[in-house]
């Protein structure tokens, strides 16, 4: 007999049938009263023992966490709330769990609590479901990407650049500590290391997606990017996975239309395909939104904070009007900003970003056109000469979910302003001659795959979206 997933048992209208199944315990009721899932949906199948038939010695063997194979007759439940249940025949315990030591008990825990057992955490539902949202977002990026026109392009996880030149890099070295060779001006001399150079872990793919976008036209990363940040909030992770089209030919206005069918494309997906989940995280959401800070607050329950999302345009705003709206704006009538807004070519706090989208505009907003000297080299200087054709696009309960641009793709402009920076020319040598080459108007953007799930999810912490959270100081498992 072919083993069934808890998802099919759940669904199924074809009672009376013999079914087996596999997964772990969840809770057990009165000796009798087994809630299994195996990770399949959020729903667990009650199964029923004869425990007067059963051996003592295995009632007690059946444990939260303790995994188990049952054998029975697939019926109508008629209890509240679910479809079937199964009467057990046979069971067997795979995986015994001890329930003085096995972490995770039946009752809710803090994401505290949870973070220290992040090898256990998944099975709750919590973190079960946020998981099974992370990895059909994850299908959904791919499958918008493949449907229009994008190839996939796998960057260099390991570089000898610094494509956002923040210095926020970790060093990849194969040098032992303190025995590096140092060479005449007594400077650690990398030509000895194992790359023949200063390597480090890539902080991004868009330098090296923009060399493909200049040969294949429309192209996608989507993989792990490190930053080097000692940034302890509820938004930064040390590692992250970040999702980066770059697309030759389109300007900075068809870069923010691609960030907006982008998202609300993929968050469509989820709500299709994700409803139990979605609706089990909703309902938890308003639980928490009571009392627990855990998760986000918001006036909209989950669901429809997403379809609001989809639903509606996201509003798009330059860098000099959001200023002009700060400058006369406070966060609430009693309180001014913690970093007031004097003057323009100021670079925005969180608390900015936040009231410009939660309070001010109540919608995601795309901010564009910054002043030059706040963003990175590459991007694309206006006629002004002084805002350049970034684009930031801002989320409610998140702030910064995409960063990207227009690419200056005017060799002389870009050596200018390399030059300006202090930028090495030989170390970019590659990416200048994409200007030399060939050159074409082209834009891109990173989304931070984490935050996304953040927003999809309503987590509160992105710690709790990505299965083992590297922060400082924490990288346990
Ligand atoms: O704004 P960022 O730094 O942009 C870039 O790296 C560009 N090179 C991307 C491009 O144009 N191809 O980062 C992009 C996004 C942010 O908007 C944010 O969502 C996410 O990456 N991000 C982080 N997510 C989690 N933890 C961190 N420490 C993050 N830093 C950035």
């Amino acid at each position: 007999m072919q083993r069934s997933s808890v998802l099919n048992l759940v669904t199924t209208k074809e009672f009376d049938q013999k079914v087996t199944v596999k997964g772990w315990v969840r809770t057990f009721r009165s000796n009798r009263f087994i809630a299994l899932n195996d990770g399949s949906t959020i729903k667990n199948i009650q199964c029923v023992i004869d425990f007067e038939n059963t051996a003592e010695e295995i009632l007690k063997r059946i444990t939260t966490g303790a995994c188990v194979s049952i054998v029975g007759t697939l019926v109508e439940s008629q209890g509240k709330g679910q479809n079937s249940e199964i009467q057990v025949d046979e069971l067997e315990i795979l995986g015994d769990s001890n329930p003085d030591e096995y972490p995770i008990q039946p009752k809710k825990h803090s994401f505290e609590f949870l973070r220290e057992n992040a090898h256990l955490r998944v099975r709750t539902n919590t973190f079960s479901a946020v998981m099974r949202v992370r990895s059909k977002l994850s299908f959904a990026v791919h499958k918008y990407f493949q449907e229009n026109g994008f190839n996939y392009v796998n960057t260099p996880i390991i570089t000898g650049s610094d494509a956002e030149g923040a210095g926020e890099m970790f060093k990849v070295t194969n040098f032992e500590a303190n025995k590096a060779p140092k060479n005449e001006d007594g400077n650690v001399d990398f030509k000895q290391d194992f790359f023949g150079k200063e390597t480090n872990l890539t902080v991004s793919g868009q330098l090296e997606a923009e060399t493909y976008a200049m040969a294949l036209g429309k192209v996608y990363t989507f993989g792990p990017t490190f930053r080097a940040e000692n940034s302890n909030t509820t938004r930064h992770l040390s590692e992250f996975w970040m999702i980066e089209p770059e697309v030759a030919f389109m300007d900075l206005e068809g870069n923010m239309d691609l960030s907006e069918d982008f998202i609300k494309s993929v968050i469509n997906y989820v709500l299709e395909n994700c409803k139990d989940d979605l609706e089990f995280l909703d309902q938890r959401f308003a639980q928490e939104e009571k009392g627990k800070p855990q998760l986000q607050r918001s006036e909209l329950g989950l669901i429809d904070k997403l379809k609001f999302v989809t639903e509606n345009d996201f509003k798009r705003v330059s860098y000099t009007e959001a200023i002009d709206i700060l400058r006369n704006s406070k966060p609430n009538k009693k309180k001014k900003f913690q970093f007031p807004i004097n003057e323009w070519g100021a670079d925005l706090q969180s608390e900015h970003e936040r009231f410009l989208v939660e309070k001010h505009f109540k919608c995601p907003v795309i901010l564009f056109d910054y002043p030059a000297n706040i963003k990175a080299f590459y991007m694309r200087l206006n006629d002004d000469g002084k805002t350049v054709r970034a684009m930031d696009v801002l989320f409610p309960g998140i702030g910064e979910i995409v960063g990207g641009a227009q690419r200056e793709e005017r060799y002389d402009v870009l050596i200018e302003k390399m030059k300006a920076l202090d930028i090495d020319e030989k170390e970019l040598w590659w990416y200048l001659d994409l200007r030399k080459f060939g050159t074409a108007v082209h834009s891109g953007f990173g989304l931070g795959f984490e935050r996304l799930v953040q927003f999809t999810t309503g987590m509160g912490n992105i710690r709790d979206v990505i299965p083992f959270p590297r922060t400082p100081q924490n990288a346990e498992f």
